[in-house]
């Protein structure tokens, strides 16, 4: 199964899910070989329930708190996504890293939350241009901790600089980092983000070591998200 996972990020509106989700349901029912998780902002979470629940479709949120239920405004707890259905949540992406200063134990801790109410965290890690490798094993180590807790949980591959600027990383890089982060997180499959499109999906999802991608821009419309879907099935139906 290849895991196509949407990243609204900061975008939508309950017309716009509503709408996303008339045409994504039906579409989706006829894809035997992609899952489908779409990741809405906090507001749209229960929204998300009520289109998405029975359908096939998965839906969660991009970011969680590491702390408990409490004192803490402004934050959304674990517990509140399970109670709202989130399969799935994003952690330490590079726009939280760069907007709100997330990284290290603090990641870590937050996919211990989500794990321990039985959403997968989704972690995240990425080079700036002109960084290497050892950025990416660093983040990773960062990230799993040591202790396997977080076993079976995704990670994506995320260049920052593919990331909204249209400049996808090129097969050869997917595939080496790919490859490097299996070696190094033998438990966990991959996925690759940044700039993906209809255009370029077929390609990535049958890459060594690529288990899905995890899609912006290309996401927040059924009039991009649809082609970038049929592709990614037809490339694994041919794979
Ligand atoms: P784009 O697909 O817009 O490049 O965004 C990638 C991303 O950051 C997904 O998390």
């Amino acid at each position: 199964m290849t895991w196509i996972i949407a990243n609204w990020k900061m975008q939508g509106s309950v017309s716009a899910l509503r709408a996303f989700a008339e045409g994504l349901v039906p579409l989706v029912s006829t894809l035997s070989r992609v899952q489908v998780v779409v990741c809405v902002p906090f507001p749209y979470l229960l929204l998300a329930r009520d289109m998405f629940q029975g359908t096939g479709v998965f839906w969660g949120a991009q970011d969680v708190s590491p702390l408990s239920n409490g004192p803490h405004t402004g934050d959304v707890s674990a517990a509140m996504l399970q109670d709202v259905g989130a399969t799935h949540v994003i952690v330490g992406h590079s726009e939280r890293r760069r907007d709100h200063g997330e990284r290290g134990a603090w990641v870590h801790d937050k996919a211990l939350a989500a794990k321990a109410h039985g959403i997968v965290p989704i972690l995240c890690v990425g080079e700036a241009e002109g960084q290497t490798q050892r950025v990416i094993t660093r983040q990773v180590h960062e990230a799993l901790g040591e202790d396997g807790a977080l076993a079976g949980s995704l990670m994506a591959y995320e260049p920052l600089w593919a990331i909204g600027t249209g400049k996808t990383a090129d097969g050869a890089t997917i595939a080496t980092m790919h490859r490097h982060i299996a070696h190094i997180a033998p438990h966990h499959p991959v996925l690759y983000g940044g700039s993906v499109t209809a255009d370029n999906v077929g390609t990535i999802v049958n890459l060594p070591h690529v288990s899905g991608v995890l899609v912006g821009g290309a996401s927040v419309r059924m009039e991009t998200f649809a082609p970038l879907l049929l592709a990614a099935h037809k490339a694994r139906e041919s794979a």
